[in-house]
């Protein structure tokens, strides 16, 4: 394909309209930085509940200025919110499919609501329209798409319409949802013709973004490297942690020493209880599934997965080697979102410690900044605090479980006094450990060197 395009050959409409399909986190993020960049956009959200409070200014993500920047699109017309998929096509020539994929029981990737879209819009498809796959789905998603389309159009003895099934990950981040869609690194599009490459290229021609384009496959791989990726990263920095507990080493070290060879680079190499999300843990099982459903068994994630499942487990170990007994000791869980800046719970590490936890017997008293209510739905047997000092009351251990920066600055000599033991253990490297044990805690982290035996060791004229 040929890599600059002359958009005028194939008769493009100057000022595109572009449709959205699917109003979560992507499909959001995606409608305010076309809409910012001055696009006009429709959107079409299918659960009518939803949909009716967005129009009401309700945006139902916690992500820092989406609110803000949503409603002021709204209110300038630059997002419209359509009643009906049908609106939406009837304007825009190229269309977004934002829906979401959750893991099905086998944890490849649950294609009903792209199947339901594919179905939906055969009827009211327009010609040289461009379906844009936004959602994370295996490669073969595009022709199932493609076919879908072509099948219901036969079923309802429709013409065949000359339409483009086009690629175009995401690589967003919560919490900085806005930041990485307005200013994304690069654009990953995946097409198989030159009309889907040039409509996508007009599209996004006022991002000041690489435009990178291949095939669709490829795109729709690119997402599933770059998450599996990052996430077995994280996966080997927890496994050196381990190493360096063995060998008496410092993984924090370890990991500055690393990031200083620019190969390696700087980022995703902080240990801690493993990753979380609505990401990394569905795109490394649902590549798994992609790799043996091809007869491949990838080893590498594989191994990348199983580091991560064991990794809350580290704490819990910590905690019965520092409290002795956990059945009718209290632990006091300090985060519950699966990273901080986010009110998000799903598939966060802290809600498996908490329930390995209760498991063992202990009493949970937990905090978050954002996200109590969310974790109170997944585990009513939990007290909840939007206090973190009424939190460590009376507790035997604290757990750090999530990376918000605010406890780093708590008043931790007040803590002290408040909690019945005098244990922390750090699950996200955050806090101050030479301080803490200066404190009185026995304090650890995840792979870091033990600052305990420090304190015992200094001599007290030091
Ligand atoms: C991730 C990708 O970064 C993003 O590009 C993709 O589109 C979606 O998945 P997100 O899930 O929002 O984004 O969070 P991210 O900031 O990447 O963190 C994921 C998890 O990894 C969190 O649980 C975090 O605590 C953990 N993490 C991250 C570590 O444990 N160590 C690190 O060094 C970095």
């Amino acid at each position: 394909m040929a890599d600059v395009i002359d958009g005028r050959e194939f008769g493009l409409k100057v000022e595109l309209a572009v449709g959205v399909v699917g109003l979560g986190y992507v499909g959001i993020a995606t409608a305010v930085a076309l809409a910012q960049h001055g696009r006009n956009v429709k959107c079409y959200e299918r659960d009518p509940e939803k949909a009716r409070r967005m129009r009401d200014g309700n945006v139902p993500i916690f992500e820092p200025g989406i609110e803000e920047l949503f409603g002021g699109c709204v209110a300038t017309g630059s997002i419209t919110l359509c009643q009906s998929l049908a609106e939406v096509l009837l304007d825009s020539q190229v269309v977004f499919v934002a829906v979401g994929t959750p893991p099905a029981s086998d944890g490849s990737p649950d294609l009903s609501y792209v199947d339901q879209v594919a179905t939906e819009m055969a009827g009211v498809l327009q010609l040289g329209q461009v379906i844009v796959l936004k959602s994370t789905v295996p490669p073969n998603t595009y022709h199932r798409v493609r076919l879908t389309i072509e099948r219901e159009h036969t079923r309802m003895q429709l013409p065949p319409v000359d339409f483009d099934v086009a690629v175009n990950p995401e690589f967003l981040r919560e919490g900085q949802a806005v930041k990485d869609s307005l200013f994304p690194e690069r654009i990953v599009v995946g097409v198989d013709s030159d009309r889907a490459a040039v409509a996508l290229r007009d599209v996004y021609a006022p991002f000041d973004s690489p435009i990178v384009l291949m095939d669709t496959v490829s795109a729709m791989l690119v997402k599933y490297a770059s998450n599996c990726f990052l996430a077995t990263k994280i996966s080997f920095i927890n496994e050196m942690a381990r190493i360096c507990e063995l060998a008496g080493g410092d993984v924090s070290e370890v990991a500055r020493g690393m990031s200083m060879d620019t190969r390696i680079g700087q980022q995703f190499l902080r240990a801690g209880l493993g990753y979380g999300g609505s990401c990394f843990p569905k795109d490394t099982v649902g590549l798994l599934s992609i790799g043996r459903s091809l007869g491949y068994e990838p080893e590498v994630i594989k191994a990348a997965v199983s580091v991560n499942a064991r990794q809350y487990v580290v704490a819990i170990d910590k905690l019965v080697r520092l409290v002795g007994q956990l059945r009718g000791a209290t632990i006091t869980v300090l985060g519950l979102a699966f990273k901080s800046d986010t009110d998000d719970t799903r598939e966060s590490v802290s809600l498996k410690l908490i329930s390995g936890l209760l498991e063992a017997g202990a009493v949970v008293r937990a905090h978050d900044y954002r996200t109590v209510e969310n974790a109170r739905r997944e585990l009513a047997e939990v007290a909840y605090f939007a206090d973190p000092y009424e939190a460590v009351v009376g507790c035997d251990a604290v757990v750090i479980a999530t990376e918000w920066i605010d406890y780093r600055g708590l008043d931790w000599a007040r803590i002290k006094q408040l909690m019945k033991g005098n244990v922390v253990v750090d699950g996200r490297n955050l806090l101050d450990g030479s301080r803490l044990v200066g404190l009185g805690f026995r304090y650890e982290g995840i792979g870091l060197l033990d600052h305990n035996e420090e304190e015992s060791l200094r001599s007290p004229h030091d």
